[in-house]
């Protein structure tokens, strides 16, 4: 049986790898008067994901995988999702590459904050890259997830000045900052239209 969370809201799981701040941020924003979801799943590959300590404290149901078999997690994974009634996936720092299928099975439910000007700089260490280029500007962008690589289509992005003085780590603090803003607000904007 599908497991209602009693209070009408919309069911979100969150996938992730490490530190957790948006999933952190997620949680802060599902608990307003008027939100119109929760987070009632955290899904991690990485047993010693710091972001973990959230499950326990806002006792939230996590589960663990060590994708050692990408087939067989996320057959299990599908399993949770469905009897969690789970509407919306929501990936913040997940280092994994979901299957075709499994994206196909979730086809504009999924989506994922990343910290880049996308189409620009998809993959890994965009700090590096904006900064190594000479770039103005970067910032960051929600989009839904496709088959290829950060390649979805845009729902929200946020442009951050590059500044003179930045590093890699000054810029991925700033820009975390936005991404605190706009994934709330993009996930509100997909919620909406369903
Ligand atoms: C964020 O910069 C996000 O854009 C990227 O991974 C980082 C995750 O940070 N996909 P956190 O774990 O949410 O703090």
């Amino acid at each position: 049986m599908k497991k209602s969370n009693g209070r009408n809201k919309i069911n979100i799981a969150v996938f992730i790898s490490g530190k957790g701040s948006n999933l952190k941020n997620l949680i802060k924003y599902s608990l307003k008067k008027n939100s119109k979801y929760t987070i009632s799943l955290i899904i991690s590959n990485n047993f010693k994901a710091k972001g973990l300590e959230y499950s326990r404290k806002f006792k939230i149901e996590k589960k663990i995988f060590n994708y050692k078999s990408v087939k067989s997690s996320e057959k299990i994974i599908i399993k949770k999702l469905k009897s969690r009634n789970i509407k919306i996936i929501c990936l913040a720092g997940f280092m994994k590459i979901l299957s075709r299928s499994f994206i196909k099975k979730f086809n504009n439910k999924i989506i994922n904050i990343h910290p880049s000007l996308l189409p620009k700089y998809k993959g890994l260490n965009t700090h590096e890259k904006a900064i190594r280029n000479k770039d103005k500007y970067s910032g960051c962008t929600v989009h839904y997830v496709n088959s290829q690589l950060d390649s979805g289509k845009i729902i929200m992005q946020k442009k951050v000045k590059i500044l003179k003085s930045d590093n890699s780590h000054t810029l991925s603090k700033r820009i975390l900052k936005q991404e605190h803003i706009i994934y709330p607000k993009a996930l509100a904007s997909v919620l909406s239209s369903l």
